[in-house]
């Protein structure tokens, strides 16, 4: 087996290693790209340094959308989850950055998401309170950026959509409304729901294409590919993660389907 080959079941694959410079996921074998990539927080990754410049945050930021564009297939999409802007430690605007320098790279934009994450109990900083002095606004959304490569309409495949019409409706309503996830319950600082790749992933493929996670973290996305019999890439640095993103695979996807069968109205 493949040193960096991490853990594999069933079309799904870990592998442990730096996405820059990985040579495990073939040119133009992606159908989907869903991420989130770390967002410059100062968040205490295991093998990250997420307090980078600005600028510095921002030529890494390019180097990894290179890379991902070099993967996908021609027709391939892209749902980046980033946040609005930053507030802390220097406001900028990241959402516009990173959408400039993906197009800088040759991502052409198709349109944003954005999800109400319904978490307003992390609102702390008020900047100068009930004075106009110094206020500070704070959206509590995060957006999800959904970029192609060289067309939209999507032409390879098996051409078999397995979204209902009720989620269709639903999900091509650009707000997405559903809660975060538990740093706690995950054991991962930053994990995204999965019922966002999920949305995604049936949104935006066909059954049995292929989903690739760059940042993988958890294993959220690779969770959601097992929900929905898409075939799976995860890319993840820290060795830890990829240990907890196994361990929820080998755990979490049985009871996933079971609350969706309920939610769903089926057995
Ligand atoms: C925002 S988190 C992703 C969380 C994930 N969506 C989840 O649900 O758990 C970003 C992840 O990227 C990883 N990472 C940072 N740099 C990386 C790199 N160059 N290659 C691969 N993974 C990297 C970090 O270790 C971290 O787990």
């Amino acid at each position: 087996m493949n040193r960096k080959l991490y853990f594999q079941v069933k079309g799904i694959k870990i592998y442990n290693d730096d996405f820059l410079s990985t040579k495990y996921v073939q040119e133009g074998m992606v159908d989907l790209i869903v991420t989130s990539p770390p967002y410059n927080i100062d968040i205490k990754y295991n093998s990250y340094d997420d307090k980078l410049s600005y600028n510095v945050y921002l030529k890494f930021t390019k180097k990894w959308l290179e890379k991902a564009y070099e993967l996908i297939k021609d027709d391939g999409r892209f749902c980046l989850n980033i946040p609005l802007d930053k507030n802390k430690g220097g406001q900028q605007s990241v959402y516009a950055d990173i959408i400039t320098i993906a197009k800088e790279v040759g991502w052409k934009y198709h349109s944003t998401i954005v999800w109400n994450e319904q978490n307003i109990s992390r609102r702390t900083a008020w900047g100068s309170w009930l004075s106009a002095s110094a206020p500070y606004v704070i959206a509590p959304v995060e957006m999800i950026v959904v970029l192609y490569k060289k067309q939209w309409k999507k032409l390879s495949g098996s051409r078999r959509s397995d979204i209902t019409k009720k989620e269709f409706m639903e999900w091509t309503n650009g707000v997405w409304n559903f809660m975060g996830e538990s740093k706690k319950r995950v054991g991962h600082p930053t994990p995204f729901p999965v019922e966002l790749p999920r949305r995604c992933i049936k949104l935006f493929t066909f059954v049995d294409d292929t989903i690739l996670d760059p940042f993988l973290g958890s294993g959220s996305s690779l969770i959601a590919c097992a929900l929905t019999k898409r075939k799976g890439i995860g890319v993840e640095i820290d060795r830890n993660y990829c240990e907890i993103a196994k361990q929820r695979l080998i755990t979490e996807v049985e009871i996933n389907q079971l609350m969706l069968n309920v939610f769903q109205g089926r057995k």
